[in-house]
């Protein structure tokens, strides 16, 4: 990897860095390929110029935002507030990347755990972050206005512990070598 800073990288074509307002094009039609109700532009726009605790990223594939992430950090926890994937570049890895660099940047910040919210019919979601550690702590019922599906409450704890640190470090390094070669692929179409 090219550079590694809390989360963020380059390696192979595939750079994960800071989202711009720049990217927000990419960003929108992305945002509206993957949520019923998506959010809208001057959403991202305020996220990323005027909050002091949210935390932007896109992954950027040979010049072309193919995913993107983002969360709050306060008061020692993170909280993922949006995370997609261009449909032509799912599973490759990159969604679980995203996730890892977010939970990298807690880390090197000092937080105790990141919290998030999700459907709970988007199971394809839930397996994503069952994956990189999380575990259901709660359920908001109705929380969605648009379908009225209840939120699953999420949370990937104790990452004070140093094993557990260690353990989703490694995952972050390993995927950096896996997830460009996968996205090669998506390209050429395999
Ligand atoms: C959820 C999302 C970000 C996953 O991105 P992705 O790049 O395809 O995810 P990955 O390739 O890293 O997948 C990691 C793991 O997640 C799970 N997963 C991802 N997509 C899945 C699917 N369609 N069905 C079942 N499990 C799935 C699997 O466990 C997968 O590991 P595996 O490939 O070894 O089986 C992507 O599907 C997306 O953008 N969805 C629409 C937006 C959304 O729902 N965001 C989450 C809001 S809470």
């Amino acid at each position: 990897m090219r550079f590694k800073s809390a989360g963020l990288g380059e390696k192979e074509g595939l750079r994960i860095r800071r989202m711009k307002v720049e990217d927000l094009d990419q960003v929108m039609e992305i945002e509206r390929a993957s949520f019923p109700t998506p959010w809208s532009r001057g959403s991202f726009e305020i996220e990323i110029t005027r909050n002091p605790n949210a935390f932007y990223i896109v992954a950027e594939f040979e010049g072309r935002v193919v995913g993107f992430a983002g969360m709050w950090l306060t008061a020692g926890e993170g909280h993922i507030t949006n995370i997609a994937v261009h449909p032509d570049f799912r599973r490759r890895g990159l969604g679980e990347l995203l996730v890892l660099s977010l939970v990298q940047r807690c880390i090197a910040e000092g937080a105790r755990g990141v919290t998030l919210e999700v459907r709970e019919r988007n199971l394809a979601a839930q397996q994503l972050y069952r994956k990189c550690g999380f575990v259901q702590v709660g359920r908001r019922r109705h929380y969605y206005l648009d379908t009225g599906e209840d939120a699953l409450v999420l949370y990937l704890p104790d990452l004070d512990l140093p094993e557990v640190k260690g353990e989703l470090s490694r995952r972050w390094e390993a995927l950096w070598d896996e997830v460009p070669r996968r996205l090669r692929a998506a390209r050429v179409g395999d």
